[in-house]
């Protein structure tokens, strides 16, 4: 089996390749790059316009299986992928029941190995049942294929629980993936804390309930040396920890998402429940200091935290509804409107944030050219504008705030080991 992309717009931000290139693949594998490569048993793909990248990694979602499969299960999310461009995912152990055994992390990528082709790379839990009490297994949860540790959704609050783990996953090579909040400090909270949670008359989540997190997991792992990932960074001042952090340079990296650099607060009065995600939506200068952060370095990656619910459950009161948004449909889209085509960053440091810097934080060989490597990539074309239509998700979660809006940026084809896994109707 031999695929050729022919005349596409090779970006490469790590090996430096670029320019108007012939992609030759065989048997799954990249084996030419070159000009006017020659392939007469190959089938061909027409790529002259559109812009060629390795496959996107998003070190953030929600399959939801197993459990909430009503919400989401593998095969709908991994499709929904596809659709987004993105050919590997790490999905969030926050299952019914958790990811918290090796034998959880085989069933996942068991039940992956059945679906589209989209890579799954399942994140094992830091405590058993996501509890905060018993510390999973790091070894055992990386032996059987865990590319990461996190407790998303229910994050550690105990600190000793927290410095324990830190030192046993670095003990076997992982990095755990911080969602930092204070949960005494949050509650069940649905708002940022501040103009909008006082106009709705609401108790809302501080911008330092994060913070001190932050804070608290750059200090452990200062002192442990084992590497944490800060988690959909969302405040000026996690920002600014990390950013000072890393200069010491402490082994902490961190990831925001498209709605915490495109949204305010003010979302939440416009759209409700839609807009109601953990950490929240925070204010206009939050979002400015988040877009220096990934202009200087110090925001790592672009992540989805894909968080699909029902729609039954976002019509609840906004007090009530569950938090999350669904992002992997939308992502490159939103991510190039309004970081590239408003000159705030060039391509090249954009899609680093969205292949080999997520690939390198979970120690997975991807989100890079390489030559003899599995041939995962990510076409698109860089111009063409559409509107977000949820109606046509692959993912059964249609809770987005960007539903109407109008994008640049469109992915077209996606490809994994060799194999186009997802078209756009148009073919171009
Ligand atoms: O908004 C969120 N939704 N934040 C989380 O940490 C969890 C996620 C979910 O699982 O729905
Ligand atoms: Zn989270
Ligand atoms: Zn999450």
């Amino acid at each position: 089996m031999k695929l050729l992309i022919q005349k596409g717009r090779l970006v490469d931000p790590v090996g430096g390749i670029g320019g108007v290139m012939d992609l030759l693949i065989e048997d799954g594998r990249l084996a030419v790059i070159g000009s006017d490569l020659r392939a007469p048993d190959a089938q061909v793909l027409d790529a002259r316009g559109l812009t060629v990248c390795a496959g996107l990694v998003d070190m953030h979602v929600h399959l939801r299986e197993p459990g909430f499969e009503y919400k989401e299960d593998i095969a709908s999310g991994t499709a929904a992928a596809a659709r987004g461009g993105f050919t590997s995912v790490a999905c969030m152990p926050n299952t019914r029941p958790v990811i918290d055994t090796p034998e959880q992390v085989r069933w996942v990528l068991d039940r992956a190995g059945e679906c589209c082709g989209v890579r799954v790379w399942p994140i094992g839990a830091v405590s058993m049942g996501e509890r905060g009490e018993a510390l999973t297994d790091a070894h055992a949860l990386k032996e059987a294929g865990a590319p990461a540790l996190s407790d998303d959704g229910v994050p550690v609050q105990d600190a000793n629980l927290m410095r324990d783990a830190l030192i046993l996953a670095k003990r076997a090579g992982l990095t755990i993936l911080s969602h930092c909040e204070d949960a005494s400090m949050v509650r069940n909270y649905a708002v940022n804390e501040g103009r909008v949670s006082r106009t709705l008359g609401l108790p809302g989540r501080p911008a330092i309930a994060e913070e001190l997190m932050v804070m608290r997991d750059a200090m452990l792992a200062e002192e442990t040396g084992g590497a944490v990932h800060i988690c959909h960074i969302s405040t000026a001042g996690s920002v600014d920890i990390v950013r000072q952090f890393k200069k010491k340079g402490v082994a902490i990296t961190c990831e925001t998402c498209p709605q915490y650099f495109t949204l305010t607060e003010e979302e939440v009065l416009k759209q409700g429940s839609l807009a109601r995600v953990n950490p929240p939506l925070r204010t206009r200068q939050d979002v400015e200091a988040i877009i220096e952060g990934l202009r200087d370095g110090t925001i790592d990656v672009i992540a989805t935290d894909h968080a699909p619910h029902s729609a039954q459950e976002k019509a609840r009161p906004l007090a009530e509804a569950p938090s999350g948004m669904v992002g992997l449909e939308t992502a490159l889209g939103v991510t190039l409107t309004a970081l590239y085509h408003t000159g705030k960053m060039d391509l090249s440091d954009l899609l680093k944030k969205l292949t080999f810097h997520p690939a390198c934080i979970l120690r997975i060989p991807k989100g890079r050219l390489s030559l003899g490597g599995e041939a995962d990539f990510t076409i698109f074309d860089l111009n063409q504008e559409w509107t977000v239509d949820p109606e046509r998700f692959a993912s059964k979660g249609r809770n987005t705030p960007f539903a109407g809006k109008r994008l640049k940026g469109k992915v077209k084809y996606t490809i994994v080991g060799g194999k186009i896994v997802y078209q756009d109707e148009g073919g171009r």
